[in-house]
Formats: structure tokens, sequence, C-alpha cells
């Protein structure tokens, strides 16, 4: 199941202009802030489809029957690009436990890279709720490794994959590579092209270095 929530106007889609524009992407205070809002977007509409249940609320006028999450999810998002708006669904998931995984492009002479995965620090996983971030799904690579790394903590119930920008090879790899039915693909927008270096066409550049600065 894949859900693209801009092809529907919402704010989203005002927060997806502005993360792209090369003129506003300048200000990275600004760039953090609506990553942060993106992934607040996606954890609302995410949590419609989570479980749901009954609690007696006690008010100051009486006892209301209000409905409540049955279980919060684990959300985890893959360093360094994803943390702005990992902090954006933990603003609205505020009891869940937290995973974070380092993956990176290693490069090699030839100009091709393979991705590394170094850091991972994550609760069990096993028959829980899955919300795994990255704002750009480019080769798909970084999100199938770090998904299968993530697995040597417990099979979960569901994973919820999420994306601000996609690429059209980057969604087909991970249907590709991925068990159907054990996931939802959550997209801001799909871009149709990549680059040689695997940077999504028009996409809106290096997300970790738009939030965090340049690296080395
Ligand atoms: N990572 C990015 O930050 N941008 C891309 O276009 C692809 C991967």
């Amino acid at each position: 199941m894949i859900h693209i929530l801009g092809n529907q106007d919402s704010l989203l889609n005002q927060y997806i202009a502005e993360v792209r524009d090369v003129e506003i992407q300048k200000d990275s205070m600004r760039f953090r802030r609506n990553m942060e809002r993106l992934g607040g977007i996606f954890a609302y509409e995410i949590s419609k489809y989570l479980p749901w249940e009954q609690k007696e609320v006690i008010t100051p006028l009486g006892d209301s029957q209000c409905r409540v999450l049955k279980t919060q999810p684990v959300i985890a998002t893959i360093l360094r690009a994803g943390l702005p708006m990992h902090y954006g669904m933990l603003n609205f998931f505020d009891q869940a436990e937290n995973a974070f995984i380092s993956a990176y492009r290693k490069p090699h002479k030839n100009g091709s890279f393979t991705i590394q995965i170094e850091y991972a620090s994550c609760p069990d996983l096993e028959d829980k709720i899955l919300l795994l971030s990255d704002p750009m799904l480019a080769t798909g690579s970084s999100m199938v490794l770090t998904y299968k790394e993530l697995l040597q903590k417990g099979k979960p119930r569901h994973t919820h994959i999420v994306a601000v920008l996609a690429s059209t090879e980057g969604v087909d790899y991970v249907k590709k590579h991925l068990p159907t039915g054990s996931f939802t693909l959550w997209l801001g927008a799909v871009d149709d092209e990549l680059t040689a270096k695997a940077y999504i066409v028009p996409g809106l550049g290096d997300a970790g270095d738009l939030a965090f600065g340049d690296k080395l």
C-alpha cells in the first residue's frame, strides 16, 4: 500500500515547496523546521491507521468515553538527515520508543558507492508498530538495508516507511526487496529521475547538508 500525501493539497505541499526552493532552503533553521512540520503531518496521517481503544477519562464535570492509542509505535530514523523529521514525529507520538541508525554512502574510485551501516540504537521491535523515516528515498538501498538491520531487534507487526521525496526507482526497489504486506509506504511526492550520484531530480539537494551543514 502506498500513500502519496502530496496528491491531495494540504499544508504538506506548502512545506514541500519550501524545502525544495533553492532560496528558502538556504535558511537552515527554516529547512529543519519545515522537515519537522512534515514529520508531524506524516505522524498525524499514519495515526489514523494505528490501533485505537476506548478509555474512560474523568473530567472536572463527569466521565467521558475517549479514544486513545492502544500502543505507541517505535519511531526510527536514519542519521543524520532524518533527525528533524524524527523530532516532528516525536512531537506527536510523544511516548514512542526511538531507534536511530547510521547509513552512509561509502564512495568507490569508479564513482559508485555502497551503503555502510555502522551504528544502531534500537529497542525491542518484536510485534511492535515501526515508523521508519528518511527524508529522501533515492535508490531505496539505505532504506532496505536499514530495515533488514533493524529486523535483528525483532520482527515488527507492521512497518510504516516514510519519505518526504522519493524517486520512482527507489519506490520500485523497496517494493521488490521488502516482503509484501509487511509495510506501507508514506510519501510526500515522487520524482522521476536520479542523477548518476543518486540524487533525486528535481528533489531538493542534500537533505543532511541543508539541515546541518556541509560534510567532508
Ligand atoms: N539524499 C539526499 O539528501 N538527497 C537526495 O536527492 C538523495 C539522497
